[in-house]
């Protein structure tokens, strides 16, 4: 009988479980998982994280492709925030971080800040996941409980930071298997590049692109031709390489305008492009949603972020609390 009871509870809130819920599920991984151990620390990093952003916009975009990044190379553990040592190769020499990957200094002072209140507590690799959202939210983007119990890392992998984090220039067959390979679908990619709503590429990263691309993928020469005039001015077919772009039309902003330049053929990078304009493709469709209904993207996004925050992340026992982020207690 009180077998019965609890049996039946636990299928009700099993019927409950809402999305995020489950694809919390494969790890141990909780909301709250500080709650007692350092109850202020959603509000530190999201106060840091506030002051960074007033301060220098772009820092928003740079912090969330940290995560990425961390993410993609032997899960979430931090692995990305470690500086190279005598003896030691972290990931930051990578070809996807090198003169790319930035902002490191808004970790180290979310970190000292949430040290000075529990220190040896918080991993940098959960610091990296709430300071992620914390990005998105301080653009107008949605918000979304984070899970938490992250380890860092005491090791990282710049081969696996060559190899698996997709270069630009990639066909869509090419993203889907990479996005693959870390558990995540090819609506996952689409949403998910739905990130370059904020921030900026260098020139070359989108040179290719701007001179060199055929047939559907080509920049419409119709629609685009403002967008696309304005990109060519700062960068040139030879030389120019480290100028910058914004990866859509309002680089400060998380809204639907990445997917909209999308369905105009104007994407910056070739990998967004692809995602609209590949024939036959299924993404296609998705890309045409999301540029017309911000709710949906809104809704997806914190899933697939999730999702992305789920990648084979130490717990438990595996890794250490960092002391410092850059580098191994
Ligand atoms: C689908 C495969 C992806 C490719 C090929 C890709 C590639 C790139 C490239 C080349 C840049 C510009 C880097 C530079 O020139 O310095 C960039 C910027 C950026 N990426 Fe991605 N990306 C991908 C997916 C993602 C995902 C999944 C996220 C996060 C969820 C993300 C977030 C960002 C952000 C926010 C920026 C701007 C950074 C800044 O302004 O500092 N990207 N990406
Ligand atoms: C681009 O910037 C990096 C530093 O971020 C520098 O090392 C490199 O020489 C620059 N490249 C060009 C072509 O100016
Ligand atoms: C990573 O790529 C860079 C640039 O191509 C190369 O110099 C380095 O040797 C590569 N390292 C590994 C371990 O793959
Ligand atoms: C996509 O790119 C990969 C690697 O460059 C290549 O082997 C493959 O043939 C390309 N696929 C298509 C459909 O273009
Ligand atoms: C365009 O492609 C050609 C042939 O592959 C190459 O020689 C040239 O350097 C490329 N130009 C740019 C701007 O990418
Ligand atoms: C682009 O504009 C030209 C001239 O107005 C027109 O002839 C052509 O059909 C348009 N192309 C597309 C793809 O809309």
């Amino acid at each position: 009988m009180r077998l019965q009871v609890i049996l039946g509870i636990v299928l009700v809130m099993g019927a409950k479980l809402t999305l995020p819920q489950y694809l919390a599920q494969p790890n141990s991984l909780r909301k709250g998982f500080y709650a007692e151990s350092c109850p202020e620390l959603e509000k530190i990093v999201y106060n840091v994280m506030r002051e960074a952003v007033q301060a220098r916009p772009r820092d928003a975009a740079s912090i969330l492709r940290l995560f990425f990044h961390d993410c993609f190379v032997q899960g979430c553990d931090g692995s990305i925030l470690l500086d190279d040592e005598p003896g030691f190769q972290g990931e930051k020499g990578a070809v996807p971080n090198k003169n790319s990957a930035r902002a490191f200094y808004v970790i180290d002072f979310i970190k000292s800040s949430v040290e000075a209140f529990c220190p040896g507590v918080v991993s940098c690799a959960d610091i990296l996941a709430l300071a992620s959202r914390d990005a998105v939210v301080l653009t107008n983007g949605p918000y979304w409980d984070v899970f938490l119990g992250r380890k860092d890392a005491r090791k990282g992998s710049l081969s696996l930071a060559n190899s698996s984090i997709p270069n630009p220039a990639s066909n869509l067959t090419t993203l889907v298997s990479m996005f693959q390979a870390q558990g995540l679908s090819s609506e996952d990619l689409v949403v998910l590049s739905g990130a370059h709503t904020i921030g900026f590429a260098r020139c070359t990263n989108f040179k290719q692109r701007l001179y060199n691309q055929s047939g559907t993928h080509k920049p419409d020469p119709n629609l685009s031709f403002p967008a696309l005039l304005e990109m060519k001015k700062g960068c040139p077919p030879f030389g120019a390489d480290n100028n910058t772009h914004s990866l859509d039309k309002s680089p400060f902003l998380f809204d639907t305008s990445y997917f909209e330049g999308l369905v105009q053929r104007a994407a910056l990078l070739n990998s967004d492009q692809v995602l609209q304009s590949t024939i036959g493709s299924p993404t296609t469709s998705l890309v045409e949603s999301l540029a017309n209904d911000q709710t949906a993207f809104f809704d997806k996004f914190p899933l697939a972020m999730i999702k992305m925050g789920n990648i084979s992340p130490l717990t438990g026992s595996k890794g250490e609390i960092r002391r410092n982020c850059r580098v191994r207690n």
